[in-house]
C-alpha cells in the first residue's frame, strides 16, 4: 500500500488515453464515454463505450470528449479522468497523485488551462502539462538534452504533430488537425462517392488498419464490409481492396506530409543536417499505417522510422518527465 504520493503520466489522446507510472503502462483505453443524455451520467467508458458506437437508443449518447487533442466536453473529460485516476490508484489511496498530462503542441492558453483544471478536478494534488512531441521524444529515448537536432512525427487520432527538439525543448514544430479520424472520414467519403455505399467510422477504421496502406502495396489485400445503399437504404456487402484505401487516403496524407515539410522549412540548417543523419522518429497510432515510413522518407527526403512502442511512448515519456521537472522547467507549459 503506497504511503506516498504517486506520480502518473497521462497521455490524454483524442482516441486513446494511456496512463503510465515510471516505465509501466497502467491503463490504455479509448477516450470514449457513453452518457445518459438527460442526466449527463456516465454509463460506460473506454472500449465498452467505443463498442456501443452507432448501436445505442436515443437516450444514450456515445461521446469523444476530446477533439483534435483538446477538451471539447469539459465535464465529461473531468469525470472520465477522475474515474481513470481512481482506477489506476486502487482503493488504498491516501495521498492524492501528481499528474503530468500531455497536450498537443500549439494549443491556446485557454485550452491548456482547461486540461490543468480537469486534472485538478479529477483529484490530483498537482498537475503539470507537457507538450506531446516532447513527451514522445523522451519516451523513445531520443538524446534531446544535447545540442544536436532530433525529430519526432507524432501521428495521432485527432492531430499530427511534427517537432524538432534540442537542448530539452522544442525548437520548431507544427500541428495539423489531420489525424487517424480524418483518414477514416476520407475512407467513408471515398466509399460513398465511388460505390454509393455508406459505412460507419468503426468499419472505416478496420479497413484502414487491416488492408490500408500509405503507398501502393505489392500484395493487394481485400476485405468485405457491410454497408448501406445510399439510394435504397438497404444493407449491401462490398469488397474493398488495398488499392481503394491507398487512393482514399491521398488527400489527408498530403496534409500530414506538409505539416512535416513546414516544420523542416523553419528549422535552422545545423539542426537539419543532424536530422538527415539521424532520421525522424514516427510515433502515435498513425505511424502503424502500412508504408507510412517509406511514404514519408520518399516525400521528405529524410529517413523516417517506426519507434518500438508508438502507441504508448508519449505516456511513458510523460511519466519519466515527472522526474526531469528541473531540467525541463523551461519546456513544461505554465500552469
Ligand atoms: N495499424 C494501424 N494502422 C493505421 N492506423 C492505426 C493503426 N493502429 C492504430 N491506428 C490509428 O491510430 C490512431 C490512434 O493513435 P493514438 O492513440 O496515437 O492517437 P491519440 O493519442 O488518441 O490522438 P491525438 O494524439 O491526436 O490526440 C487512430 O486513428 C487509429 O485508427
Ligand atoms: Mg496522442
Amino acid at each position: 500500500m503506497p504511503l506516498f504520493s504517486r506520480e502518473f503520466g497521462v497521455d490524454l489522446g483524442t482516441t486513446t488515453t494511456v496512463i503510465a507510472e515510471d516505465s509501466q503502462i497502467l491503463l490504455q483505453e479509448p477516450t470514449v464515454v457513453a452518457v445518459i443524455v438527460d442526466e449527463q451520467k456516465m454509463v460506460e467508458w473506454g472500449q465498452a463505450a467505443k463498442d456501443m458506437y452507432g448501436r445505442v437508443p436515443e437516450s444514450i449518447e456515445v461521446v469523444r470528449p476530446l477533439q483534435y487533442g483538446v477538451i471539447a466536453e469539459y465535464e465529461i473529460t473531468e469525470n472520465l479522468l477522475s474515474f481513470l485516476i481512481k482506477k489506476v490508484s486502487g482503493p488504498m489511496l491516501f495521498f492524492r497523485p501528481r499528474l503530468m498530462i500531455t497536450v498537443p503542441y500549439g494549443i491556446t492558453s485557454v485550452e491548456s488551462r482547461a486540461v490543468h483544471e480537469a486534472g485538478l478536478g479529477s483529484g490530483a494534488r498537482e498537475v503539470f502539462l507537457i507538450q506531446q512531441p516532447l513527451a514522445a521524444a523522451i519516451g523513445v529515448d531520443l538524446p534531446i538534452s544535447t545540442p544536436s537536432g532530433n525529430m519526432v512525427f507524432l501521428l495521432g487520432g485527432g492531430t499530427s504533430q511534427a517537432a524538432v527538439l534540442a537542448m530539452n525543448g522544442i525548437v520548431t514544430a507544427e500541428t495539423t488537425r489531420t489525424g487517424g479520424l480524418k483518414l477514416d472520414e476520407a475512407i467513408i467519403s471515398y466509399v460513398r462517392k465511388k460505390y454509393g455505399i455508406i459505412i460507419g467510422q468503426p468499419t472505416a477504421e478496420q479497413l484502414k488498419i487491416r488492408i490500408g496502406s500509405a503507398i501502393p502495396m505489392e500484395q493487394q489485400q481485400e476485405m468485405e464490409v457491410q454497408g448501406q445503399d445510399q439510394v435504397s437504404g438497404l444493407p449491401r456487402p462490398l469488397v474493398l481492396t488495398s488499392e481503394d484505401i491507398v487512393e482514399a487516403l491521398q488527400e489527408p496524407l498530403s496534409d500530414i506530409v506538409n505539416t512535416a515539410r513546414r516544420t523542416l522549412e523553419k528549422t535552422p540548417p545545423e539542426l537539419l543536417s543532424d536530422i538527415i543523419d539521424r532520421g525522424m522518429a514516427l510515433c502515435g497510432g498513425g505511424a502503424l499505417l502500412r508504408g507510412m515510413d517509406k511514404f514519408l522518407t520518399k516525400s521528405l527526403g529524410i529517413p523516417a522510422y517506426l519507434v518500438d512502442e508508438p502507441l504508448t511512448c508519449t505516456a511513458i515519456g510523460a511519466a519519466r518527465a515527472m522526474g526531469m521537472r528541473d531540467i525541463l522547467r523551461r519546456s513544461l507549459l505554465p500552469t
